[in-house]
């Protein structure tokens, strides 16, 4: 009996490329496992891909709710960013789809694990380091293992019959729920600007001339409320990727450090992810301590870098979620922004948790902030600064 593979599976050019390499030089029965993270593809199209491709049976699991709310909803609370900019769409469903293939894997008594990933690549060291956390068993990497580049693999579907769409021919493309990256092509000069057609969610051209108003209620750090409407978790992104997207507000564009090394521009679509990221924080620093809000930063920082290289399942990062989700408790309240023609800006936030205090604040009349406090408050903090900078000087011109 031939042996059996299990494969994750996209439908897309990687993907299908490694089935029939399965087959063909494995030798083995192939199981093809989608799991939909909200990547918006018809569920049908790639079953009856996988079933042309001949695997022996093919898995759709719909893990859309499980992944906002296991996935995407911490990395709210953390404000997760890598690099201050990415908002970790295609890494944070990695782990949840290793997860899911790993549980058809001993339901199917597989015998190998397979992934699509290259070698270059940041979703190599996340499926492998998710995959190996729950499992012994081999790991196929045909794409990374042979060396293979887009064109050898673009013959490679063509000799076999598999079909790519056009986009996807272009570039190199991966979206779910939380946001859309695009990669390859002529993007792969850094100076080039991202043509408009590389743009499906956000739109870049006839944009209206009135602004968009957001308003997001958060409870306990997680968004419940668009515009005063209750909207379930996935609904609720969907509408503001949709809302943001027409607003032109949401494109990424940098510069981002691999974790095999490489430097490689992204350009991503991310709406929703954008602005709740924004709201989020913005609610934090108006609920939370000075102290709290420069000690979460470091916290933030740490927690998308773990998520970004793989790292999603180190007890560290569980450490993080327990700092992270305490700090949550106050995070209740409403952030306004505004959109305009691809910009987007905080204009409001209240809180009933608020630490902001206007007696305290203002400079009109009546203020409870006795400013003659502030004179002695400043000469000892800065007395350490001051000192150094004279005595330092006194010795420099001695010696
Ligand atoms: N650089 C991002 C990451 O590592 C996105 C990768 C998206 N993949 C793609 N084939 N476009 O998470």
């Amino acid at each position: 009996m031939a042996q059996k593979g299990i494969l994750a599976f996209s439908g897309g050019l990687d993907t299908s490329v490694v089935v029939k390499y399965l087959q063909e030089e494995h030798n083995m029965d192939v199981v093809t496992v989608t799991v939909d993270v909200g990547q918006g593809d018809d569920h049908k199209k790639i079953a009856a891909k996988a079933k042309k491709l001949g695997v022996k049976k093919h898995y759709n699991i719909d893990a859309k709710k499980e992944f906002v709310e296991e996935y995407i909803f911490p990395s709210i609370k953390a404000n997760a960013l890598y690099q201050k900019k990415y908002c970790l769409a295609t890494a944070l469903a990695r782990p949840l789809i290793a997860k899911k293939v790993l549980e058809i894997a001993k339901k199917e008594k597989v015998s190998a694990l397979a992934h699509g990933c290259s070698g270059k690549g940041n979703d190599q060291v996340r499926f492998d380091i998710s995959l190996r956390s729950g499992s012994n068993l081999p790991i196929i990497a045909p794409i990374r293992d042979k060396n293979l580049d887009r064109e050898t693999e673009l013959a490679f579907a063509e000799k076999h019959g598999i079909s790519i769409d056009k986009v996807a021919k272009k570039f190199s493309i991966d979206q779910n729920l939380w946001g859309r990256a695009i990669e390859g092509g002529e993007l792969e000069d850094p100076f080039n600007e991202p043509p408009d057609e590389a743009f499906i969610w956000i739109q870049t051209k006839n944009l209206p001339d009135r602004p968009t108003y957001l308003e997001i209620t958060f409870e306990r750090g997680i968004p419940i409320a668009v515009d005063g409407k209750k909207l379930e978790p996935i609904k609720l992104i969907e509408y503001i990727n949709k809302k943001a997207g027409k607003a032109g507000v949401g494109i990424v564009d940098h510069i981002e450090d691999r974790v095999v090394g490489i430097k490689s521009r992204e350009v991503y679509e991310t709406p929703a992810a954008s602005c709740l990221i924004e709201a989020h924080q913005d609610l934090e620093k108006m609920v939370h301590s000075k102290h709290q809000n420069k000690f979460k930063s470091i916290i933030d920082d740490e927690w998308a870098y773990l998520a970004y290289s793989g790292l999603w399942n180190d007890p560290l990062k569980t450490d993080l979620d327990s700092f992270i989700e305490n700090s949550q408790r106050f995070v209740s309240g409403i952030v306004k922004l505004k959109l305009f023609k691809g910009s987007m800006r905080v204009v409001g936030r209240k809180s009933h948790y608020s630490l902001y205090n206007q007696e305290v604040a203002t400079y009109g009349k009546g203020s409870t902030f006795d400013q003659k406090l502030a004179k002695g408050f400043v000469e000892l903090w800065g007395i350490q600064s001051t000192e150094a900078n004279k005595l330092q000087e006194k010795r420099s011109t001695k010696t």
